[in-house]
């Protein structure tokens, strides 16, 4: 088993996080691979810009900013959903975790502009702009997106999955 299974299979285990694994993000993506792509580029993005950033503080915001835990495909909200899913993620990570105030601006301000108001820390515009890219690349890349990233990066994952489970 590679280290992407292993750290799914324990995910499944330890967090909540595994029931966005159940819900489709973009095309073939589910929101648990799109968050998973979101933390993970966006230590790559800070590590690159070479800035001051508090790292658990980012990944663990990028992978709880879409804990909405609902398929938006369905139903009336679904014309709503760019406005009030930042909301909810909030409301149940909130409910969930400890969250520091990063993490809390993160989720709750990834969305801009959409909802109107910027990010206050260096840590939410990262997210806010990777979040961006990876779901253009979802959007059009609808057959095994992120491939590279799941068979070939098993470092990155392992640590993303030790952050995960330390929550
Ligand atoms: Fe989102
Ligand atoms: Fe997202």
């Amino acid at each position: 088993m590679n280290s992407v299974m292993f750290c799914m299979k324990r995910l499944s285990e330890q967090s909540k996080l595994r029931r966005m694994d159940e819900y489709t993000q973009h095309g073939s993506t589910s929101c648990l691979k799109h968050t998973i792509a979101v933390a993970y580029y966006s230590v790559r993005l800070a590590e690159k810009l070479g800035i001051k950033y508090k790292k658990t503080d980012l990944i663990r915001g990028a992978l709880l900013h879409d804990y909405f835990l609902y398929d938006w495909h369905d139903g009336n909200g679904r014309k709503v959903h760019g406005f009030t899913h930042p909301k909810a993620a909030l409301v149940n990570a909130d409910r969930d975790y400890d969250l520091t105030d990063t993490e809390k601006e993160i989720i709750v301000k990834h969305m801009f502009p959409l909802t109107i108001m910027p990010p206050k820390c260096r840590e939410g515009w990262i997210v806010c702009m990777v979040d961006k890219y990876c779901s253009l690349y979802e959007t059009f890349k609808r057959k095994r997106p992120y491939e590279n990233l799941l068979t070939k990066n098993p470092t990155a994952y392992a640590e993303l999955y030790r952050q995960i489970i330390a929550m």
